[in-house]
């Protein structure tokens, strides 16, 4: 056991990656030898950015980070984790109502899977009120929005909307 890789994925829709997803990354990506980030693929429900571009995005957002590897998967994440050697699942909790949902979420994939951890991360404390939906819903009403999300994420989000300062 001494000598395993440590594997984790922080698995989510990124549409698209916030200020407050990359906080997890970047403090997930020191406790684990490799941290994957899993994009959900999923053609049936349509973000505002393709797959496509949200991969890409997640890219160019952590490219500063040696031991990330990005990564698509579908169904269950826990069969993922079996088929790719991943020990651990990595969320991020900013408050009680996450709670809620990341316990219900590790309990049922414990359930699927008992050899899967699942390793929670309370979110850093300025980032506790971000979510890419309420981002994408206040750009709608022209919000400024540049403390919320990287730069080429401001942009593309500005491009695509046409909304924003
Ligand atoms: O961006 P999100 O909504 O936080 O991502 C949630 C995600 C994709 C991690 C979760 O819905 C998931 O793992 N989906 C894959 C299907 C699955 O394994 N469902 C059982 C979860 S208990």
């Amino acid at each position: 056991m001494e000598n395993t890789v440590r594997k984790a994925i922080f698995a989510g829709s990124f549409d698209p990656i916030t200020n407050g997803h990359l906080d997890i990354i970047e403090r997930a990506s020191k406790l684990f030898d490799e941290l994957q980030i899993g994009v959900l693929y999923n053609p049936n429900k349509k973000g505002l950015f393709t797959f496509e571009e949200r991969v890409k995005l997640i890219k160019e957002c952590t490219n500063h980070i040696s031991n990330i590897k990005i990564v698509s998967f579908d169904g269950l994440l826990v069969n993922y984790c079996e088929k790719n050697g991943i020990q651990t699942l990595v969320r991020g909790i900013r408050n009680g109502a996450d709670v809620e949902y990341e316990l219900q979420m590790a309990h049922m994939n414990k359930e699927l899977n008992p050899n899967i951890e699942t390793v929670i991360l309370p979110t850093t404390t300025k980032y506790s009120y971000i979510s890419s939906s309420l981002i994408k819903e206040v750009l709608n009403f022209d919000a400024n929005i540049e403390n919320l999300v990287p730069k080429v994420i401001l942009e593309e989000l500005k491009r695509k909307t046409n909304r924003g300062k």
